[in-house]
């Protein structure tokens, strides 16, 4: 199959459509990442999607749909739920809940799970995309399984060529690290899953505190696993000076001097700008072929706890 890209204007959203509604693979750009999207109600298009990424175990995906009323037609919200759907959807923000008995959403995409995981993106593309297909698409991370998440078309067709009919290109994503994800106790309680776009502190706030979710004995979300986002090269964190065979991955206005190459995912210690930068800096250093990646310590706090936790992820020992 030859990939196309084409730029996300009105008669490409159209046919990224027609395309999904067929029943095969679109990437499409989110405020996140892209997605490698297939119709979520169609079993063999999900199957696709784990075939395409490579995916070792069938991993429950993301339902992308364009409004809460489309997100209550497959699962069951409870208050709390609700009120974080008012409060951030459109959004960077996944909600894990019971499935629904009338929902269309392939058990394939749950894993066999009684839940689902909803997601309201807000990126324009995103919204007139799914406004168009009708149907909620399930979309991962535009990657092969293992790889570092696409920020832009470029990164997409690289890990994907010939295996996604076609990449709408709208250019760098704007948030640059995955949604947040949260489930919900048997009390309604939420509960962290994975660390993302809306930072905890901005959930705190307009639903009071989290479960406690660290220390889980088994991860019950895969994108718990501790190997999840990997470069080539080793990552070495909280580094304050640099080797020879290093490259740097740096922060703020006082990184070290003397790598071999150096990104500075924001000089001035700005987070949302590190989390743009993220993934694309990660890759580029990566491709300067250094075996090694320092990088400089990042606040553990806002945004900075998902980009703490994908650099965790990609400095782990390969599963
Ligand atoms: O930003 C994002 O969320 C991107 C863009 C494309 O929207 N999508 C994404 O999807 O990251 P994916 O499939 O790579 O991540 C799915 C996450 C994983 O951590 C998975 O374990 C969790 O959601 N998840 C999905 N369904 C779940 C369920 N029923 N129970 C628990 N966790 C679930
Ligand atoms: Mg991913």
């Amino acid at each position: 199959m030859e990939t196309r890209v084409r730029p996300a204007d009105e008669a490409a959203i159209e046919e990224a459509a027609a395309l999904l509604r067929a029943g095969a693979l679109v990437a499409f750009p989110t405020e996140t990442v892209y997605g490698l999207g297939g119709d979520a109600t169609n079993d063999r298009a999900v199957a696709e999607i784990f075939a395409a990424k490579g995916r070792p175990s069938f991993n429950p995906l993301i339902s992308h749909v364009p409004d809460q009323a489309a997100a209550e037609a497959e699962a069951a919200f409870n208050p709390t739920a609700r009120a974080l759907a008012a409060r951030f959807w459109p959004g960077p923000l996944t909600l894990v809940l019971p499935r629904r008995a009338e929902s269309r959403i392939s058990l394939l995409a749950c894993a066999g799970l009684p839940t689902v995981a909803l997601r309201v993106p807000r990126h324009p593309v995103a919204q007139r995309l799914l406004r168009r297909v009708g149907r909620p698409v399930a979309a991962p991370s535009a990657n092969p399984s293992g790889a570092v998440s696409p920020t832009t078309a470029a990164h997409v067709r690289e890990g994907l060529n010939g295996r996604v009919a076609l990449i709408l290109d709208a250019g760098p994503c704007p948030v640059g690290v995955e949604s947040s994800v949260l489930g919900f106790d048997a009390a309604d309680r939420p509960r962290l899953l994975r660390p993302g776009g809306v930072t905890v502190e901005e959930i705190e706030a307009a639903v009071g505190p989290l479960a406690a979710s660290g220390e889980l004995e088994r991860p019950e979300s895969p994108g718990q696993l501790a190997s999840h986002y990997a470069p080539r090269a080793a990552l070495r964190l909280d580094a304050t000076a640099v080797e020879a065979d290093e490259a740097l991955l740096a922060f703020g206005p006082d990184a070290p001097t003397g790598a071999r190459a150096v990104l500075n995912l924001s000089p001035t210690g700005d987070l949302t700008e590190a989390a743009a930068n993220l993934f694309a800096y990660l890759r580029a250093l990566d491709a300067t072929g250094a075996p090694r990646i320092a990088v400089s310590p990042i606040p553990k706090a806002g945004l900075g706890r998902a980009i703490n936790d994908r650099l965790r992820r990609a400095a782990a020992p390969r599963a």
